[in-house]
């Protein structure tokens, strides 16, 4: 395919600030909403949760692995009001849409995306607890949407506190979490694992979170960025196939963990397999089968020894097993492409960046890069001149200096 002209959309990279955001989805609220249809105008309350990227640790959270994401300065806002009905209406300023429809009945399939993320939360809460009325609320994010930055985990989680802060409900942060995660699959459709919807609601400001995925526990390790940043470079491409080729990883993962199983009947999940059984055994797996083995094994290898790293400041080791990381998601994983490779190639070619990889599922969707701070605009240069090179148009580029965590306010 030749590739598209350079388009003229800006590098977007200023976002307002949380609190700015906040005072405005309150100011404005009311003119998003019939003043006469409500008899019981009570108190706004606004929720936000972060998007996130992945530092390392690539399809490991559904092997019962460990990952360490962190988030970013961009989040899902979400400003809630009782109603004294039972209904719901829900708008987007994103998408400039809006819905009505009744609490006990949504109608999921006449909904669109962002509504149905919403309505699946409150479903999924009704079944634990009781909502006790209707609810409005207006929607807004500057998470870039459908770029791998898990725009919908923060959808989910700021849903899932506005409505706990809301209606009182006092719930636990993990299973929150978890909920949230059950949304995904059952109205989204895809298997994630835990990691997004974990970071959105766990992840703390000035650090990243350090996380088993089968027991679900967490550290909060700082992160030092005050003389680093993160930049993460959009690559643009849709990531329309990123859906089913996530499926199948995952089903090659059960193939790997069946094979293994054999040998040692302990093993429940990839995360199981050690380093000796991989190479004892893991040749007599089909190449591709091994390759995705291998991968996992390995990565929630790199995901310790990064999380030691970063405890211990290290950002040049922690920056080679970011590098590590990607290597292994292109030839191992397979969940690379060739404009993701292009952007890590340029970032790793730049004096200052200690690591790059591609972050989130792959199949398009975003790299991240650790870079010094006195090198983020040569290292933004770069990335910019390389993708017109090679692929005729701009990255999106988004610096990180100080992430958020998610807030009700
Ligand atoms: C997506 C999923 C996560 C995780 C990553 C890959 O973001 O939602 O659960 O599997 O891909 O690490």
């Amino acid at each position: 395919m030749p590739p598209s002209p350079p388009q003229d959309a800006p590098s977007n990279d200023t976002t307002r600030s949380a609190s700015a955001i906040v005072d405005e989805l309150r100011s404005t609220f009311d003119e998003h909403f019939d003043p006469a249809e409500r008899s019981d105008p009570g108190a706004i309350t606004v929720a936000y949760a972060p998007g996130r990227v992945s530092l390392i640790g690539g399809h490991t959270d559904y092997n019962d692995g460990f990952v360490l994401p962190t988030t970013i300065d961009r989040a899902i806002f979400v400003a809630l009001r009782r109603r004294s009905d039972a209904m719901v209406h829900l708008c987007s300023l994103n998408m400039e849409e809006a819905v009505a429809y009744a609490l006990h009945d949504p109608p999921f399939d006449d909904l669109p995306g962002w509504a149905q993320y919403a309505a699946g939360v409150a479903q999924e809460l009704r079944q634990q607890t009781d909502i006790p009325s209707g609810f409005e609320g207006v929607i807004y994010g500057n998470v870039p949407i459908g770029a791998g930055l898990s725009s919908s985990a923060a959808l989910e989680v700021a849903v899932a506190l506005g409505l706990d802060a809301l209606f009182g409900l006092d719930l636990d942060a993990t299973a929150t979490a978890r909920l949230c995660q059950t949304v995904e699959h059952q109205y989204a459709g895809v298997e994630c694992g835990i990691m997004d919807q974990m970071a959105a609601r766990l992840g703390r400001s000035g650090h990243a979170l350090a996380l088993d995925c089968r027991t679900l526990d967490v550290e909060h390790v700082p992160l030092p960025l005050d003389d680093a940043a993160l930049v993460i470079a959009d690559s643009r491409v849709s990531r329309e196939l990123a859906d089913s080729k996530y499926n199948e990883r995952r089903a090659e993962c059960e193939k790997a963990v069946a094979f293994f199983r054999q040998f040692d009947h302990q093993v429940k999940a990839l995360r199981d397999v050690t380093p000796a059984l991989l190479e004892g055994h893991g040749a007599r797996l089909p190449d591709h089968i091994h390759r995705r083995a291998r991968h996992v094994v390995r990565e929630n290898e790199r995901v310790r020894a990064g999380v030691d790293q970063l405890r211990r400041h290290q950002l040049e080791g922690f920056g080679r097993l970011m590098d590590a990381s990607h290597r292994s998601l292109r030839d191992d994983y397979a969940v690379s492409t060739s404009e993701l490779d292009a952007l890590v190639e340029a970032a790793q070619a730049t004096p200052g960046v200690f690591g790059a990889r591609m972050t989130g599922a792959g199949f398009g969707g975003c790299i991240v890069c650790l870079v010094r701070s006195d090198a983020v605009a040569a290292l933004r240069q770069r990335l910019t001149d390389r993708y017109v090179e090679s692929f005729g148009r701009v990255p999106g580029l988004y610096t990180v200096q100080r992430n958020l965590e998610a807030t009700v306010c």
